[in-house]
């Protein structure tokens, strides 16, 4: 129970059901406080029957966790704040990462809805990146802490876009900007809020700075290993009404593509963030 909060705990490491709070942006102050507590405990927080969420309650309900970012900062959905996701032609986020890790600012927070799901399969599953790092032995802490990584969008969901035959059935070939993005990042990231030191990598990681192609993926196959190990994650099978809220800044997320040809239609809002920063400051 976080401060009257009806939590309960799904793993020792990552993910909690939160019951008993009817999500929208009318909540007062100390549940807001109380639902933040709880994502930032565990990284990954589970509503469910918030079937009277349409997109500006959704919208109106990932506000009060902070100002928001655009949808996707390369696909034009001009100012709207609710990106689509859903499983057509390349959208399914079928890797592990971190969303757009890409940009400076890394987004902070992200709330996805269920809006249709497949008759089957399509869970989704999360990594915490904080408890990742503390499991490393020092070896291999002395390795990470001075390390830094350039991430890049070149194989995001625009790239696969632009590969596929068709143009998605929300986001066409024309919603997609050619926009390469480039940023470096810290391996190690200090919380901004928790102080926790984090482990920054997932999909959109090109390369380490200083490490030849062939080490960087010796040294990400090594430290993806440790943060999707299973003990370190925690899976979600979802229901209509669903919501789930990651903090983006502790955590990788991976949509299982299991679900065949079926529809799968989400929504996700985003809350902006910080650049990430080093443990040296
Ligand atoms: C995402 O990567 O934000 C989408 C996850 C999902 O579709 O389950």
């Amino acid at each position: 129970d976080v401060h009257g909060l009806d939590d309960h705990q799904l793993g020792a490491r990552i993910g909690a059901r939160v019951d008993g709070v009817r999500l929208g942006g009318d909540l007062d102050e100390a549940t807001v406080a109380a639902v933040r507590g709880a994502l930032l405990r565990h990284k990954v927080v589970f509503f469910r029957g918030q079937d009277h969420l349409d997109d500006a309650a959704h919208q109106a309900f990932a506000e009060t966790m902070g100002p928001l970012t655009t949808a996707h900062p390369t696909v034009n959905t001009g100012s709207a704040r609710v990106f689509r996701v859903s499983a057509d032609k390349g959208m399914a986020a079928n890797a592990w990462h971190t969303d757009v890790t890409f940009v400076d600012r890394v987004p902070a927070i992200s709330v996805l809805r269920a809006v249709e799901l497949p008759p089957f399969g399509g869970n989704t599953v999360w990594a915490n990146t904080v408890a990742a790092y503390d499991a490393l032995p020092a070896s291999l802490r002395a390795l990470v802490d001075d390390l830094w990584a350039v991430h890049t969008n070149s194989y995001d969901y625009a790239q696969h876009e632009e590969d596929s035959e068709e143009p998605d059935a929300h986001y066409t070939r024309a919603d997609f900007t050619s926009q390469l993005f480039e940023t470096e990042h810290p391996v190690v990231r200090v919380h901004p809020e928790t102080g926790e030191r984090s482990l920054v990598l997932g999909h959109f990681v090109k390369a380490f700075s200083g490490l030849s192609s062939t080490e960087s993926v010796a040294v990400f196959t090594l430290l993806q290993n440790r943060i999707t190990r299973l003990e370190n994650t925690i899976r979600w099978t979802w229901q209509p009404g669903d919501v789930a809220m990651w903090d983006n800044r502790a955590t990788q997320h991976y949509a299982v593509a299991d679900f065949g040809t079926a529809y799968r239609e989400m929504r996700r809002i985003t809350v902006a963030g910080d650049v990430p920063v080093s443990i040296d400051g």
